[in-house]
């Protein structure tokens, strides 16, 4: 057995919303890796650049010039070093030379390829025996915001997230539900309903705010009666799109409602309050740390989570901590780079009590890693879709993944809410 990289291979596919991306292969003697990376529609302003100039073109130039000449020889069993020779090659902060997409692939493709070359799968590979923790589904039900054109709801994304579930299996059966009985909802609600679904595979209807969240709140209800555990939900806000820096102001087309800080802050609140979320992630734009501060001191049982507050960075993170600012954070692999960045970010995470959640983009490939990512690296929560083609695949691993592990397979510890 050998886990010397002999081969490094790029080529351009396709993500879900058609969209040029990278996938990577990486050869090792024993055995053969292959990732692609996905892309995000609101993406955090401190992300690492996907590309360099000349776009994914490039970046296989780059792929095939630079990286693959230093990669070959070296034992992809040393993911740090793999890691460190990326950034060596790149040699800025945000990944511009070669592409952050193009280091998260081969990162990616470098840590299946050593997997698979002991014969074990990724989960346990980069996990070991302790790894046998399911993550809970967070799942997108019903979009609004920048995912959507035209007359939706403001907020970006209504989430169900279903607790007490004894199995991965049961928790995903319940968001499977939810999306069931929130489409009948939708025909009656909005008569001009077509089915129709944003890249997420979440509904798309012509409906407010408020009568997302009632129906949101009817349809877990059921469900939890129906499968006997408590079906709960959340949002994503994706406050930095609803942001006007010009006027300082979130503003919300669709209701027509202009809020500042203050007016957002008690906004949000009150939904908590009176819809008994769970879980709210960017209630506020990336670099408003003072009110994130805010909101967390004055709410009980709510994850408050940082998706482009701390675009998985670690150093963002950290000041976050500081200032006490969230209890969750979104791991989105691609918006740092390698495996080590986001693994890093984690143990900071978890460290400061902080809630990891592994995350998928909108834009996505039927790449099922963050599947392996959850389980291996203990994050108690998977936000990654209901259905659609990108999203079932990492939720169909995960069902795998619950299956290998047989009597050892346990639902993970979500002890905030
Ligand atoms: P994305 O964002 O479009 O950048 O993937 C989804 C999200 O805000 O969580
Ligand atoms: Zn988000």
């Amino acid at each position: 057995m050998s886990t010397v990289i002999e081969d490094v291979i790029a080529r351009k596919i396709f993500n879900s919303r058609g969209e040029e991306t990278i996938e990577v292969d990486v050869i090792t003697a024993s055995g053969f890796g292959r990732a692609s990376a996905p892309a995000g529609e609101s993406r955090g302003k401190a992300e690492v650049v996907y590309y360099p100039q000349g776009g994914v073109d490039e970046a296989i130039k780059k792929v095939e010039e630079l990286i693959s000449p230093e990669l070959v020889g070296l034992n992809a069993d040393f993911q740090e070093e793999i890691d460190k020779t990326l950034h060596e090659i790149d040699n800025t902060k945000d990944f511009r030379i070669i592409g952050g997409n193009t280091a998260f692939a081969v990162s990616l493709a470098n840590a299946e390829a050593a997997a698979n070359s002991y014969g074990l799968p990724l989960f346990q590979y980069l996990g070991g025996y302790a790894a046998h923790e399911l993550p809970y589904p967070l799942g997108n039900i019903i979009s609004g915001g920048k995912h959507t054109c035209g007359k939706s709801p403001d907020i970006q994304e209504f989430l169900a997230l279903p607790q007490g579930a004894d199995s991965f299996l049961e928790a995903a059966t319940a968001n499977i539900k939810i999306h069931g009985k929130v489409k009948e909802a939708l025909k009656k609600k909005d008569k001009l309903f077509s089915s129709g679904k944003s890249d997420e595979g979440a509904w798309v209807a012509n409906i407010t705010d408020p009568e997302a969240f009632e129906i949101m709140v009817s349809a877990c209800e059921e469900t939890s009666n129906e499968l006997g555990f408590k079906c709960n939900f959340g949002i994503d806000i994706a406050a930095s799109s609803l942001w006007n820096g010009r006027k300082k102001k979130y503003v919300y087309e669709r209701s027509g409602k202009e809020l500042d800080s203050g007016e957002q802050l008690e906004f949000i609140r009150q939904l908590i309050e009176k819809y008994h979320l769970v879980y709210v992630e960017d209630p506020f734009h990336e670099e408003d740390y003072e009110s994130f501060a805010e909101l967390t001191k004055k709410v009980k049982n709510c994850l408050i989570c940082g998706d482009d507050l701390f675009v998985t960075n670690n150093e963002r993170l950290t000041h976050g901590i500081k200032m006490r600012v969230a209890n969750a954070i979104i791991i989105k692999v691609n918006q740092v780079g390698t495996l080590t960045d986001a693994l890093e970010t984690i143990e900071t995470a978890k460290r400061a009590g902080y809630v990891p959640v592994m995350s998928h983009r909108s834009g996505d490939t039927c790449d099922w890693h963050i599947a392996h990512l959850a389980v291996a690296f203990r994050c108690p929560i998977i936000k990654t879709g209901v259905v659609e083609g990108t999203r079932i695949a990492k939720i169909n691993e995960l069902v795998r993944i619950e299956e290998f592990l047989g009597d050892r397979a346990k639902m993970a510890e979500l002890q905030i809410l």
